[in-house]
């Protein structure tokens, strides 16, 4: 589990976000999305620890793999494609060149002496994790995810420098669905897939057995991957369960019925506190106390005018990406739709 508690991020004058509170789980299978700039990237970054918080904590417990894909600026060069995919298993293939060197000993060893014992309990320890890796399938799960990325057989030989930025970011995409971290972090991964490549991932995703955050612009592979939406939006963190069109109908009924509070209370400008109701609303947004929404006892009109802006400020801004009607069930419907 991974937890920011109170988290803020600040460049210089422009703040990101302030008292972000999120409990990433090992079952999170999330969609992270905003308007541009709100810091989906950054938030990502630092939960990948590739950067850093000005305010708050990060926190995450012990066995946590984060692996993260970069967004743009991936550079690979010097190995042929197949030779750098195969470069995330280093560890496993020195664990079997171990193992044959112990299968080599055993034979030499008194059964009866405590070194054989010790050399026969390493080998059994390592067999269980390379046989848990399906580690005698190493080069046929490197060429399962090549073929479903897109590299042609013929590629795989390639020098990586020989290709564009797009087929790069493909490679290390490659590596890091065959490295398998329990947190995998994935910034617009289809942003340079084809149709085939998405469609190859999205099922790959769908089967993924750990814990996944996605930034996408692409609705349809949002609404087929996840199963919540973390919303950034007015410095802070909102989650809706469920997959992009629901998020899309909460966000809606969610808003008209901040509408119809912030409507109350505008007629309503000498009561001393907003609503229960809209009180609860406004922390079950944030999973927090948002500011401002605070119960002031007294304070008269200027407090009440302060709380309007306030509510006025929580209301939902324009949805971060265009259109909409629901979601029908294939892309290539939904690209029809879109068209
Ligand atoms: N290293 C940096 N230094 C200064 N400003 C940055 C840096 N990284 C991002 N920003 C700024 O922070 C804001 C959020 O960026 P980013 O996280 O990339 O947003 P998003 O991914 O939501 O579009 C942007 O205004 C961006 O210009
Ligand atoms: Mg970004």
């Amino acid at each position: 589990m991974i937890q920011l508690s109170n988290a803020g991020k600040r460049f210089g004058h422009k703040l990101l976000y302030e008292n972000l509170n999120w409990l990433i789980t090992p079952n999170e299978r999330s969609g992270l999305v905003g308007g541009n700039g709100t810091g989906k990237s950054t938030l990502l970054k630092v939960i990948g620890g590739m950067d850093t918080l000005d305010m708050g904590d990060l926190t995450q417990t012990k066995g946590v793999t984060t692996g993260y894909l970069p967004q743009d600026g991936l550079s690979l060069s010097g190995r042929t494609v197949f030779t750098e995919v195969m470069s995330v298993f280093d560890r496993l293939r020195a664990l079997e060149v171990e193992m044959e060197a112990l299968t080599h000993s055993m034979p030499e060893l008194d059964p009866s002496t405590p070194e054989y014992a010790a050399v026969a309990d390493r080998f059994h320890r390592i067999e269980s994790e390379f046989t848990a890796h399906d580690g005698y399938a190493l080069e046929s799960q490197a060429g399962t995810v090549l073929t479903g990325l897109g590299f042609k057989k013929e590629d795989w030989t390639r020098r990586t420098e020989e290709f564009s930025g797009g087929w790069q970011m493909r490679i290390s995409l490659a590596k890091l669905l065959l490295e398998k971290p329990n947190m995998l972090l994935l910034d617009e991964p289809t942003n340079h897939l084809d149709l085939e490549a998405r469609n190859w991932l999205e099922d790959y995703l769908k089967n993924y057995p750990y814990a996944f955050i996605l930034i996408s612009h692409d609705r349809y592979f949002l609404d087929v991957t996840v199963n919540k939406i973390v919303e950034i939006w007015n410095k802070g963190v909102h989650f809706y369960s469920g997959n992009y069109e629901k998020f899309l109908t909460e966000k809606e009924m969610r808003k008209t019925t901040l509408e119809a509070a912030y409507k109350n209370q505008h007629g309503a400008l000498r009561q001393t506190a907003p609503s229960s109701y809209v009180r609860t609303l406004a922390r079950s947004w944030s999973g927090a106390r948002p500011n401002g929404v605070r119960q002031r006892r007294g304070g008269g009109r200027r407090s009440c005018r302060r709380r309007r802006c306030r509510l006025q400020a929580m209301m939902p801004g324009p949805f971060p990406m265009a259109g909409r009607v629901p979601a029908p069930a294939t892309r290539a419907a939904y690209m029809l739709a879109t068209e």
